[in-house]
């Protein structure tokens, strides 16, 4: 019998059984009863939705001191943009002020989330706040604070069932699963131009886009979209430009995250200007890999600083972009293109995705040798 499933496009295979999974609700639940029994204690126990309502329920079923229940909710949304952080916690009607907390969670991952939690809490006034999870991922769970109740340790795989989902599908299947990589239908390409300004990039991606149909996500024309909107994330950004600060990482990733979600049915993306640096590459990639995904190659296009000197300064004409026909700007951008984003080819080469196109010639010879690479 093929026990396989399929949710949206990935393939799962049975990972832990149901009776396997209760035994650890009633080894876990073993625990906090020795802590609480006899403490005299009424705890607030706090299940995270939604992922945690099937353990949540379970566990408090199980145990065997009197406590309240409440329950919250988490968003990392800026507008409508997902940012990765925590910026609002719904929902908790309970006042935790003194009081010893439980916080129930189907899933520490990185960890970001709980943590976060935690020091929310703490800020509401909770006097003690214990961790309580079904699953943890100990490989990339990166923070020193000790999980104080955890049900099983597993891989670092997405899995789904038993309260977990994969973009809201597989909560209620009782055992867990895990994702299957080689049957999933994950061809998704994601391809970054890269390159010194006036190499031909923005160029060659619109050639790209006609001939594959790619998504092609320009980091500075989304934010100039942004801004133009006037939404939340906009309005930031342009102070942000304004003062001369730079926008930060994690908006710039939240902001390619919605580009990735809103466009489910192209045959891949091209990253142009971004990223520009090498923290940028590991968000990319931190990113990437939340949605199962990642880098399939880097395609640099390389011209000597002479040439991007006498590009930037064609193009400042062509376009009426004053400012780029001084030479000390000029010159401070290709200084900052050695500096900041030079690395980030060191970075790719290092996963073995790095392709370098010479991009002096025709337009069409150029593109003939992207399109070779691809
Ligand atoms: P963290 O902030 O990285 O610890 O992520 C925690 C949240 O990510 C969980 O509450 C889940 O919603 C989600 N998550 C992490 N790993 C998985 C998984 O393997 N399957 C389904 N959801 C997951
Ligand atoms: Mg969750």
């Amino acid at each position: 019998m093929d026990k396989r499933i399929k949710l949206h496009d990935k393939y799962f295979v049975p990972y832990i059984s149901q009776d396997v999974l209760m035994k650890a609700v009633d080894d876990v639940a073993a625990k906090v009863n020795a802590d609480y029994k006899d403490s005299g204690k009424i705890p607030v126990v706090i299940c995270v939705l939604n992922g945690s309502i099937v353990f949540a329920g379970l566990l408090l079923t199980r145990l065997e001191f009197p406590c309240e229940l409440a329950a919250i909710r988490v968003t990392s949304y800026e507008g409508t943009r997902s940012t990765g952080n925590i910026k609002d916690v719904l929902g908790l009607t309970t006042d935790v002020d003194g009081r010893d907390v439980i916080l129930i969670e189907d899933i520490v991952d990185t960890g970001n989330t709980i943590i976060k939690l935690c020091e929310h809490l703490a800020f509401r006034g909770a006097k003690v706040v214990k961790i309580c999870t079904m699953f943890t991922k100990p490989e990339v769970y990166h923070y020193d604070r000790k999980l104080d109740y955890v049900g099983m340790e597993i891989q670092n795989k997405f899995v789904v069932g038993f309260g977990l989902d994969y973009d809201q599908l597989g909560r209620n299947i009782p055992d867990l699963y895990i994702l299957d990589e080689n049957l999933s239908e994950n061809d998704m390409k994601y391809y970054i131009l890269f390159g010194p300004p006036g190499a031909g990039k923005g160029t060659q991606a619109k050639l790209l886009v006609d001939k594959f149909g790619f998504h092609h996500v320009s980091t500075g024309d989304l934010l100039r979209k942004e801004m133009a909107a006037g939404t939340p994330l906009g309005l930031k950004a342009k102070s942000l430009i304004e003062q001369g600060a730079l926008v930060p990482d994690l908006v710039v990733i939240g902001m390619i995250k919605s580009e990735i979600e809103n466009n489910p049915n192209v045959p891949g993306f091209l990253f142009d200007g971004f990223p520009r640096t090498t923290d940028q590459a590991a968000a990319l990639d931190e990113m990437l890999k939340g949605l199962d995904q990642s880098v399939t190659s880097v395609l640099s296009i390389s011209i000597s600083d002479e040439m991007v000197k006498e590009r930037i300064r064609h193009r400042a004409m062509m376009e009426n972009r004053p400012d780029d026909t001084k030479d000390e700007v000029i010159a401070n951008r290709i200084r900052t293109y050695h500096e900041k984003t030079e690395p980030v080819i060191d970075f790719y080469k290092a996963q073995g995705k790095y392709r370098e196109i010479n991009g002096v010639g025709t337009i069409e010879e150029i593109f003939d040798k992207v399109c070779e690479i691809m």
